[in-house]
């Protein structure tokens, strides 16, 4: 299949257009910026910039959207955040949807989910909607620039997918995406005070999210689709059901606590694609 992969010469891009073309794909790979050694073709665009989107994607039959302003601390500012990643998806959503692009992957956010709001303080733990956790979750970003602007490009796929019933589109809602750096930090005890963060307690490898990219695009139907790929950190010694007691008391649960074996459901992956990560870390608690 011909696929172009917007933010090739990104972390996670470069690595997904690696795994596409290891499994049999036509990669083309865009960027604003070249990344030497890529082993695709790679086209320098603005995707901010409509009319450049539509000769990329001439051609494909499928894109996957990785190219966006991957977090708040990377912008000038929120606004500039929301409003770039807003231009870049609608810009390759609606090209791909003029060209017949019938397949489309998007890298969502846990962001859109969870509220990480702005001006939150350090000890206010985030708004999760339930555990154990899965893509299904409302979106809910609260005023998080970043995540609203994960929330609109779900929103527009979605109601692109009614309006077209042949698209095949999914947004995959990722959470802290790791590599080498972080498994050397999780040598490390984890301070108690670091657990009312949702995301010291989830992460995906690079490679699992590459992975579960290249399945999505040969196994996908038509439709709007939504997940949650993630892998639960274990914390050594506790129970997911004792993680919950202790550290996030006042979030609601879908099961008694005895019956919660996980904080992540990747069940709706499993059945759909077969798709399993890596086996968890385990990370140690530092003593109270
Ligand atoms: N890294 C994470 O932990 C994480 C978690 C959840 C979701 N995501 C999402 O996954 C995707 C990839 O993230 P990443 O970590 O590889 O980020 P990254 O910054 O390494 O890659 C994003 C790429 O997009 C490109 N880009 C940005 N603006 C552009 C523009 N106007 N035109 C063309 N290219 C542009 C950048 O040059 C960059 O190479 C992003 O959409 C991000 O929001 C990442």
């Amino acid at each position: 299949m011909k696929v172009l992969v917007t933010g090739g010469a990104g972390r996670l891009g470069s690595v997904v257009c690696k795994e596409l073309l290891r499994i049999g794909h036509d990669v083309l790979a865009t960027d604003q910026r070249f990344l030497a050694g890529l082993s695709v073709p790679q086209r320098l665009a603005d995707l901010c910039d409509a009319h450049a989107v539509y000769p990329l994607l001439e051609g494909c039959e499928a894109v996957v959207h990785l190219g966006n302003i991957p977090n708040l601390s990377l912008g000038p500012s929120p606004q500039v955040v929301l409003s770039r990643n807003a231009a870049m998806n609608t810009n390759v959503f609606r090209a791909a949807v003029d060209l017949g692009v019938r397949r489309i992957v998007f890298a969502s956010s846990i962001q859109a989910m969870i509220r990480l709001e702005e001006g939150r303080s350090a000890d206010t733990p985030p708004r999760i909607p339930y555990f154990p956790l899965d893509g299904e979750a409302p979106a809910d970003p609260g005023n998080n620039f970043y995540g609203l602007s994960k929330e609109f490009g779900e929103r527009t796929l979605r109601v692109l997918s009614e309006r077209f019933p042949e698209l095949v589109c999914t947004a995959l809602r990722f959470p802290l995406l790791v590599g080498a750096w972080f498994y050397e930090r999780a040598a490390l005890p984890l301070p108690t005070s670091a657990l009312n963060f949702s995301e010291a307690l989830t992460y995906l490898d690079f490679s699992d999210a590459a992975r579960l990219v290249g399945l999505v695009l040969d196994r996908q139907g038509p439709g709007y689709h939504q997940y949650f790929p993630a892998q639960a950190i274990n914390l050594e010694g506790y129970t997911a059901g004792r993680v919950l007691s202790e550290f996030f008391p006042h979030i609601p649960r879908r099961l008694p606590p005895e019956q919660i074996e996980t904080l992540v459901d990747r069940s709706a992956l499993e059945q759909d694609f077969g798709f399993r990560p890596a086996p968890p870390l385990t990370v140690r608690v530092a003593q109270r």
